[in-house]
């Protein structure tokens, strides 16, 4: 197991450090940025019944549906196509409208998850048409698609999912570009711009790494917090919600994912000294909003530990801690502000002695409904 692990102490530790290579990976015979190049064999016979579509249905669990709903802003965004996520255990019983022409799209790292393939026999069964994200090849989920692209982050052992979340946001954003293009929704000379950025998500992942002694520090001053709330905004929000359920999967700790803008509805009055709040606060197009989101906590005696990026100058005289990662184009940003959070989740559960890659009660494939 110790050569497993290749030198880390935890699988998780290790699949976190993995994800410049696992992106990477991903790209492997489908991206070349330079020549404007992204093909993606394993949505052929489906492809036109795609970029037709009229609506677009996500459903997936836990980690995978956080990024069905990074999905969901791409795709509205780029591709012009209406989205619905949903979580594969509601959508199932709840007599949900799907008619033929419709796309499906579940995602799932272990691709056996009960829920999510009992809810696309279900579309199936509709005459939609059913398109698989999975890790594992030859995986249920995978054989019950019609088509599908695989995420090849290779195995993921730690019970939170960690590279299979980055590889599933690389596979989502690729079809989203290569919808938008066919279709026209996207500029030819934007779509080359994204592509590039997108090649160079792992060397900006491999920075956002660097951050990790930092982030261990900031874990020693909040690991004994009973409560944490995450914010964030736009493609930012869902990152917000899987920083806090990776805290919660490993650490025990109480932690909640809100938009910030949303925070005045209910989560304000949690605010005081005691409350610890990571703000998801990277330049972008709701950068001036969320700023003022802040200073609503800080006004509240919150502590803030602010994920911002690079050479941002106004968010580090405001809040208790920041963290900062490298630039990219707002729709990729998840990929890499996720990495300090699993971070802060994993330090913080190692330093209260819990069992990081296998959590209480949890398991890393739900085959039961
Ligand atoms: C379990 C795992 C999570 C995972 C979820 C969905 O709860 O502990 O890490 O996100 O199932 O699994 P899937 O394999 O479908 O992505």
């Amino acid at each position: 197991e110790a050569i497993e692990k290749g030198g880390f102490e935890h699988f998780m530790l290790k699949e976190i450090y993995e994800q410049p290579k696992s992106i990477k990976d991903c790209f492997r015979g489908r991206l070349k940025a330079n020549d404007g190049k992204l093909v993606l064999g394993g949505i052929r016979e489906y492809s036109n019944a795609l970029i037709n579509a009229e609506r677009i249905v996500i459903v997936a669990c836990g980690t995978s549906w956080h990024a069905g709903l990074v999905a969901e802003y791409i795709f509205e965004e780029f591709c012009r196509i209406p989205v619905e996520v949903e979580y594969a255990s509601e959508f199932r019983y709840r007599n949900p409208v799907i008619k033929e022409g419709d796309i499906m799209f579940a995602i799932s790292q272990s691709g056996e998850t009960a829920d999510t393939l009992a809810a696309m026999e279900l579309a199936k069964s509709k005459g939609a048409v059913v398109l698989g994200v999975c890790n594992v090849v030859g995986s249920s989920i995978s054989r019950v698609s019609h088509e599908g692209v695989y995420t090849h982050a290779g195995p993921e052992i730690g019970v939170a999912s960690t590279k299979a979340f980055t590889a599933q946001l690389t596979v989502l954003t690729m079809i989203a570009l290569r919808v938008a293009h066919r279709k026209g929704t996207l500029a030819e000379q934007r779509y080359r711009e994204i592509l590039v950025d997108l090649e160079n998500i792992p060397n900006k992942v491999a920075k956002a790494l660097e951050t990790d002694k930092q982030v261990e520090k900031i874990a020693a001053l909040f690991k004994d917090a009973r409560n944490f709330l995450y914010l964030g905004r736009g493609y930012n929000f869902p990152v917000a919600l899987e920083g806090a359920l990776k805290l919660k999967e490993i650490s025990y700790i109480h932690a909640e994912g809100y938009p910030a803008a949303e925070m005045k509805h209910g989560p304000i009055a949690l605010i005081d000294e005691e409350m610890p709040v990571v703000f998801i606060a990277t330049r972008d197009s709701s950068y001036d909003k969320i700023v003022s989101n802040i200073q609503e906590v800080k006004a509240r005696k919150g502590k803030v530990i602010a994920i911002v990026s690079e050479g941002d100058s106004l968010i580090p005289g405001m809040v208790d801690h920041t963290i900062e990662v490298p630039g990219t184009h707002e729709a990729l940003m998840p990929m890499v502000a996720t990495i300090p959070l699993q971070l802060l989740s994993y330090h913080i559960a190692v330093m209260r002695g819990t069992n990081v890659d296998q959590p209480r009660n949890l398991a890393k494939s739900v085959t039961v409904e």
